[in-house]
């Protein structure tokens, strides 16, 4: 099975790990989406660290197969297809958010971890 889901993953923290951990086992091959810087321009996000930088932290995991960029929202649609995903997940904090890709592949929302984030992170940095 192949899983797909999304994020900004800035300061990479042990919520993501756990959270794409848990993605990796619906399945064996794991596809992660990653913001591009100009995505979250569009947000209003500014993330501590680059696209590239940010790829290159995600890289380093076993858990992840393949990392996409993600340039705008629209573009999920096409992901599942172009890369065979059978489940989309993404935390609890879009619980509904993204039922209508159903039609496409199986949508799971996972529960969030509590008590970290990168906007906390950020502000320490
Ligand atoms: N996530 C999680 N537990 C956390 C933080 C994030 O399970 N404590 C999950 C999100 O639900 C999402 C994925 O990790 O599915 C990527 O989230 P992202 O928005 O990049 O991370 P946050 O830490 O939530 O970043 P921000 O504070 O900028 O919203």
């Amino acid at each position: 099975m192949r899983v797909i889901t999304y994020g900004t993953f800035d300061t990479l923290h042990y919520g993501h790990i756990l959270l794409l951990n848990r993605a990796k086992a619906m399945g064996n091959y794991l596809i992660v989406g990653i913001s591009s810087d100009e995505f979250n321009k569009s947000k209003g996000k500014i993330a501590h660290f680059d696209f590239e930088t940010r790829k290159s932290f995600l890289e380093s995991l076993r858990c992840v197969d393949l990392i996409i960029p993600e340039h705008h929202w629209e573009q999920k649609r096409d992901d599942i297809v172009t890369h065979k995903a059978d489940i989309f997940t993404m935390g609890d904090d879009w619980a509904g958010k993204f039922d209508d890709l159903s039609d496409l592949c199986e949508v799971r929302y996972l529960s969030r971890t509590p008590n970290v984030s990168s906007t906390l992170l950020r502000g320490h940095l």
